[in-house]
């Protein structure tokens, strides 16, 4: 794909592109627009530098691509309930996202992407990894892809949220609160590429609902440590105002706390998604045409 109004640094040939040439506090034009969505259906996700955006400007670029997402447990700023606060410091006993997984895959529509930009970061450390599961499925041998063509694995919030955040009131009690499971197709076709991605993570998946107890922890084991291979990577350094945008649909990511007890903080603006399905034999569409 060529493009005319922003530039396009690939970082590895599987996953990841810096993009540079535009400033997202100005409403985007359409075509700005049409390449940057080619642009992260391409490189299944996109990285930004010196972005200098309020909360608002930040959910209406998210706008542009869907819909926006209301974390069901999650902290917000005040007035901003689609804004997710990602934060760590010394008085942290954990961090959101530091194992891989795809955002909230426990939905029965998980979200399409997320947007995140950081206003503080370590001195060093704190790197988000992401992984291609067109890559991941891509990799498998015709064997195992067939048997996952037919398989289904349950995705739960449950052992993710309980007693995890603060709700009204702010406070952690949610024995009534039901956290969402959902079952979803173990290899998903992406609605808008027609590629083929790899969809269970270490995060969310509980068990492949068709086997064994034992077949299905075995299978799991096997997969998230193909997912996890360092050659369907990148790894993306912060500054202050970077953003990361990344389609949600086929990757994974994993946010690195090696910066402990030091602070790193930011926002993200997650946007809706749709029900995960299986098509045999879709012929690839273009990044571009979608
Ligand atoms: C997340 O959204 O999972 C956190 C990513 C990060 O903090 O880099």
């Amino acid at each position: 794909m060529t493009y005319q109004t922003i530039r396009v640094r690939k970082l590895t040939p599987r996953i990841g592109a810096q993009i540079s040439g535009v400033d997202l506090a100005k409403p985007l034009d359409d075509r700005t627009f049409r390449e940057i969505k080619s642009a992260l259906l391409e490189n299944q996700v996109i990285f930004f530098r010196d972005q200098d955006i309020t909360l608002d400007q930040h959910k209406d670029f998210g706008r542009r691509f869907g819909e926006l997402h209301v974390h069901l447990a999650a902290p917000s700023p005040e007035g901003h309930p689609e804004i997710l606060r990602i934060h760590a410091d010394e008085k942290s006993k954990r961090v959101a996202g530091e194992g891989w997984h795809s955002d909230v895959s426990c939905d029965a529509e998980p979200p399409m992407g997320s947007i995140l930009r950081l206003h503080k970061v370590p001195s060093c450390g704190g790197d988000t990894l992401f992984s291609s599961m067109y890559a991941a499925y891509d990799a498998l041998s015709p064997q195992m892809k067939e048997m996952l063509y037919g398989l289904t694995a349950v995705h739960s919030g449950e052992h993710v949220y309980r007693g995890r955040y603060e709700y009204a009131a702010g406070s952690r009690e949610d024995t009534k609160k039901a956290f969402p499971v959902s079952e979803h197709p173990m290899i998903r076709t992406h609605p808008e590429t027609g590629r083929q991605a790899l969809f269970v993570n270490s995060g969310f998946t509980t068990h492949i609902k068709d086997l064994p107890k034992r077949e299905s922890e075995a299978l799991l084991q096997f997969l998230y440590a193909h997912c996890a291979r360092p050659e369907f990577q990148c790894r993306f350094q912060w500054d202050v105002g970077s953003i990361a945008f990344w389609d949600n649909r086929c990757t994974q990511h994993h946010a690195m706390w090696d910066y402990f007890p030091e602070v790193r903080s930011g926002f993200r603006v997650t946007i809706a998604g749709d029900r995960p399905f299986f098509r045999a034999n879709t012929p690839e569409k273009s990044a571009m045409a979608a």
